[in-house]
């Protein structure tokens, strides 16, 4: 199933939750493009998607710093490990032009893994700059 924003685990850090919603707005779009035959369009948002992606993780990444927070580098490379995965696609889809197969990747890739990422790594920094800055 695609990500929907009623899965989302909602954290303390309202900054950190607007990027997320933002990006399942994106994830949806690009859902519902990859389904018809406009591939140009799928090649733009997908790349808008990693951009996007890539300010979020800079943002978080700058917030730990900013607190430093002892699972800095670890969380970082849960966000390394999730561009080159995009990227990966990204990769794919220029050899092969096959769009279709962007959906299966956004509900049986990309879901589950915003869904444990925000709620173990997100939620865990979340709590921490709370806690440091009260
Ligand atoms: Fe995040
Ligand atoms: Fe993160």
């Amino acid at each position: 199933m695609l990500i929907s924003q009623e899965q989302l685990p909602i954290i303390e850090i309202d900054s950190m939750n607007e990027l997320h919603n933002e990006e399942i707005a994106r994830i949806a779009k690009l859902y519902d493009v990859a389904k018809g035959k406009d591939a140009k369009l799928v090649f733009e948002l997908l790349n808008e998607l990693i951009e996007h992606y890539k300010k979020h993780f800079a943002d978080e990444e700058k917030l730990m710093q900013e607190v430093e927070h002892p699972d800095y580098h670890a969380h970082k490379h849960e966000h390394i490990k999730q561009i080159l995965d995009l990227e990966a696609l990204q990769s794919f889809l220029e050899m092969t032009n096959d769009i279709q197969s962007i959906p299966s990747y956004l509900e049986g890739s990309l879901t589950p893994w915003i869904i444990e990422h925000v709620e173990t790594w997100d939620s865990m920094i979340s709590k921490f700059i709370v806690l440091t800055k009260n």
